[in-house]
């Protein structure tokens, strides 16, 4: 963080630096009071084990530039490039800028840990059959299959899907969901045979289950790339892209615009959760951004309060028109200095410059298990002033902080430790057992979560001046 130690350097010199410390000083003083603020470090390829607190760091003061590195290392990490042959290996003779399928696209994908039928995946480094793959192809190492069109998956399929509407970018394409677990989380699955759902602990009973520490999930998100204004601005790939209208799959490029990491650590057993996003999803421009969006067609129409397009109705031929999506809070100012040090400590010409965090959230208390995940056991707390939502993933959840990612997944906390997909893809799944919705208690919660959420959105919408 060169530039905010420079600032604390120079303070006291002068009236120049002082207009600037006091320009921007409160931005970092929640952070930079103790004079602790952690270099950024861009060259490591390993997720580090937990969040780096310095000891004596007063508990009074705000930890957010600790959990912030801790989010962009671990981001560095998952989009590092794969050790060719290996799923989740990365290739350390290689750089961040390295060419080749990222790690966190080599974890096993949700579909081949949850077969529709039950049977067991394969081993960590194997691929299964095409049976069990939504484009009907048997994958290998380093391909990516994108199947799904909401980031609930077959949640919103089950019921509510007018609530977990599609998202559709300025191109008119579905935004594509994948989520994938590293080994030590999938290792644990396997093991324990938790894809069935008699495996887990009942909805109404007492009984929960814990994974180890160093599990590792990922939900990324993906565009279409077509027509899409500064490519170049994106990290691609190809993938095999599912067409819902024909149901076929084609190798299509494809843009990373959102990815959620969350990490089961020694001091966070509640997990640690770190989510970015592509910088030209939304407004406002950042520095030397072309001023075009992914999600927003930079005129001031707002966004609708909630989704006007409904899942199980909406995936038809011609694709709806967009809608603007808009950021409802500002980014935190210590994690926007924190994205700047660690942009810039980038290669200059490296794509990962474009991508930004968003947010940390964390458990307050550190080794507190047993602290659920609700806003006020978790940063950013009741009263949020700063985002707790992926504007590509939690659209529509900006405005509670009862919907923030802690206090979302906090329903499933006892069933399935946080693991939302766990509870929804085990076997038989909720499309085959359509009741599974009525009698759990935990997707009851989940759906009175979202409710709750979209009156919220739409409270505020009404309140809110008219153009
Ligand atoms: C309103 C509820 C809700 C909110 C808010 C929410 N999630 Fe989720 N999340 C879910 C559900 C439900 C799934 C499972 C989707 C599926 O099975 O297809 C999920 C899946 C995930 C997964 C894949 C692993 C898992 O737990 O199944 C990750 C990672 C994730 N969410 C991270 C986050 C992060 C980070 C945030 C905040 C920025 C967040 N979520 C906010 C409900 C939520």
């Amino acid at each position: 963080m060169k530039k905010i130690q420079f600032m604390q350097a120079r303070c006291p010199l002068g009236l120049f630096y002082l207009v600037i410390c006091y320009c921007f000083l409160p931005m970092i003083v929640a952070t930079s009071a103790s004079g602790q603020v952690p270099a950024p470090v861009v060259n490591s390829s390993q997720v580090p084990l937990d969040v780096s607190i310095p000891a004596g760091f007063p508990a009074n003061q705000n930890p957010i530039a600790f959990f912030d590195d801790y989010s962009w290392r671990a981001f560095i990490a998952v989009a590092w490039p794969a050790l060719t042959g290996q799923r989740g290996e990365p290739d350390s003779n290689l750089t961040v800028d390295g060419a080749g399928p990222r790690v966190f696209e080599t974890y096993k994908a949700l579909e081949e840990v949850f077969h529709s039928d039950g049977t067991a995946p394969s081993g960590w480094n194997q691929f299964d059959s095409a049976k069990y793959n939504s484009c009907g192809i048997a994958p290998s190492w380093g391909d990516m299959t994108l199947g799904s069109f909401s980031k609930f998956s077959s949640v919103g399929q089950a019921g509510f899907g007018n609530l977990v509407g599609p998202l559709i970018a300025q191109n008119r394409t579905y935004v594509r969901f994948l989520t994938s677990y590293n080994k030590v989380e999938f290792d644990q699955i396997m093991a324990n045979t938790w894809y069935l759902r008699e495996k887990l602990p009942a909805p109404n009973s007492t009984d929960s289950i814990t994974f180890n520490v160093g599990s590792l999930d990922v939900k990324s998100s993906w565009i279409d790339m077509t027509n899409m204004p500064h490519a170049e601005r994106y990290y691609t790939r190809t993938a095999n892209l599912l067409d819902p209208f024909t149901g076929l799959c084609k190798p299509t490029r494809v843009g990373l615009v959102g990815i959620h990491i969350v990490q089961k650590t020694p001091s966070r057993p509640q997990w640690i959760w770190s989510t970015f996003e592509q910088v030209d999803t939304v407004p406002p421009v950042e520095p030397g951004a072309p001023g075009t969006f992914a999600f927003n067609d930079g005129t001031t129409t707002p966004m609708p309060a909630t989704n006007p397009y409904n899942l199980n109705k909406v995936i038809q031929e011609p694709t709806p028109p967009p809608f603007n999506v808009t950021r409802v809070q500002p980014i935190h100012p210590s994690t926007q200095a924190t994205n700047q040090a660690y942009q810039a400590a980038l290669a200059p010409n490296s794509v990962w410059r474009n991508y930004r965090l968003v947010m940390t959230q964390w458990p307050l208390k550190p080794n507190s298990p047993s602290d659920p995940g609700a806003p006020k056991f978790t940063f950013p707390g009741i009263g949020a002033t700063t985002p707790f939502s992926n504007v590509t993933m939690e659209t529509f959840d900006q405005i509670n902080p009862f919907t923030s990612c802690m206090a979302c997944h906090t329903t499933t906390m006892r069933q399935t430790d946080f693991l939302w997909s766990l509870n929804d893809h085990a076997f038989p799944a909720k499309s085959a057992t359509p009741n599974v919705m009525a009698i759990s208690s935990s997707f009851r919660a989940l759906v009175k979560v979202l409710q709750t959420g979209r009156q919220e959105s739409e409270k505020a919408a009404a309140a809110a001046p008219k153009e």
